[in-house]
């Protein structure tokens, strides 16, 4: 069953048009990964998702809601965490998550288990403000999880958080998606999009150029090679193999076994197939 359905989905901002007409579906419980440069148009895209902006043309659906015509309901079945933090600072933890909890009718239980379940119980007390990126974060997070969301949006949830934080986000993500949660997020980097996401799809100048499982799209669009570097009668030789050559493996074994090798590095990876896709597009404003 599809969680997500897009279909035809544009918005132009006067003159310039940020999502070009774009289609797609992500199933139930699917983590799914929107790329591309700055400007591409992925907050755009995720502002229509989340009934925050309207299209100017097309249609979505988002767990089972018309984005136009069923807003409220649909707002009722998903989270959203942008990356601007939308907290009161001065403001608790616990004070900005039951204000959110009383506002949909949650009970102070449902507060309570959704800090648990970040990890926030213990920094329940401390103001907002005093507290780093990765641990406001939470809070937003947790906020989003509040009603028990069946899609969850995020918007670059990773940029700027330390190694840790990003490691605890990533396990989490990974517990939802295992309870059937659908998800649905942005990043830039591409090593976490092949770790963490199903499907990706890329976007660059508001157009879908991609859209595959990030194995496939490296297997279609790149196909994997090993960049190779040695030395040969005296004289440095540099040449990318492809690792699906049958006379890859024995050509390997020579240069291996001879200790010829200087440098050796795998190419194929998204982050190739996103450059060649974008063709290295400048970020725009
Ligand atoms: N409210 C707005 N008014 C005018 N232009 C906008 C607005 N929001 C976004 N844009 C433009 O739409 C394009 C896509 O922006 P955005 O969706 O934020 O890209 P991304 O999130 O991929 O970096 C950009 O050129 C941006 O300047
Ligand atoms: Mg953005």
């Amino acid at each position: 069953m599809s969680m997500i359905e897009v279909a035809g989905l544009r918005k132009e901002f006067g003159r310039a048009t940020a999502v070009a007409g774009i289609s797609f579906a992500v199933s139930e419980g699917e983590v799914f990964g929107l790329l591309g440069p700055n400007g591409a148009g992925k907050t755009t895209t995720v502002r229509m998702l989340t009934g925050l902006l309207q299209p100017t043309s097309g249609s979505a659906t988002v767990a089972g809601c018309d984005v136009r015509r069923q807003r409220q309901r649909m707002l009722s079945s998903i989270g959203v965490v942008f990356e601007l933090p939308a907290l009161y600072p001065r403001l608790s933890v616990e004070e900005n998550l039951r204000l959110s909890g009383s506002l949909r009718g949650l009970s102070r239980g449902d507060v309570l288990a959704a800090m648990e379940r970040l990890g926030l119980t213990e920094q329940r007390r401390r103001p907002v403000r005093s507290l780093s990126k990765g641990w406001r974060q939470r809070t937003m997070i947790a906020r989003a999880m509040l009603g028990q969301p069946k899609v969850l949006f995020l918007d670059e949830p990773t940029s700027g958080l330390d190694p840790n934080a990003t490691a605890f986000l990533h396990d989490l993500l990974r517990s939802l998606r295992d309870e059937g949660v659908t998800i649905f997020l942005t990043t830039h980097d591409m090593v976490e999009a092949a770790e963490l996401c199903d499907r990706v799809g890329i976007l660059s100048r508001g157009e879908l150029v991609a859209l595959d499982a990030p194995a496939a799209l490296v297997e279609r669009l790149q196909g994997r090679s090993i960049r190779l570097t040695w030395w040969e009668a005296g004289s440095l030789r540099e040449a990318s193999i492809p690792l699906a050559d049958p006379s890859t493996p024995a050509f390997l074994e020579e240069v291996l076994a001879q200790r010829r090798i200087l440098q050796i590095e795998t190419t194929g990876t998204l982050d190739d197939v996103y450059r060649n896709v974008t063709g290295g597009q400048e970020a725009r404003a």
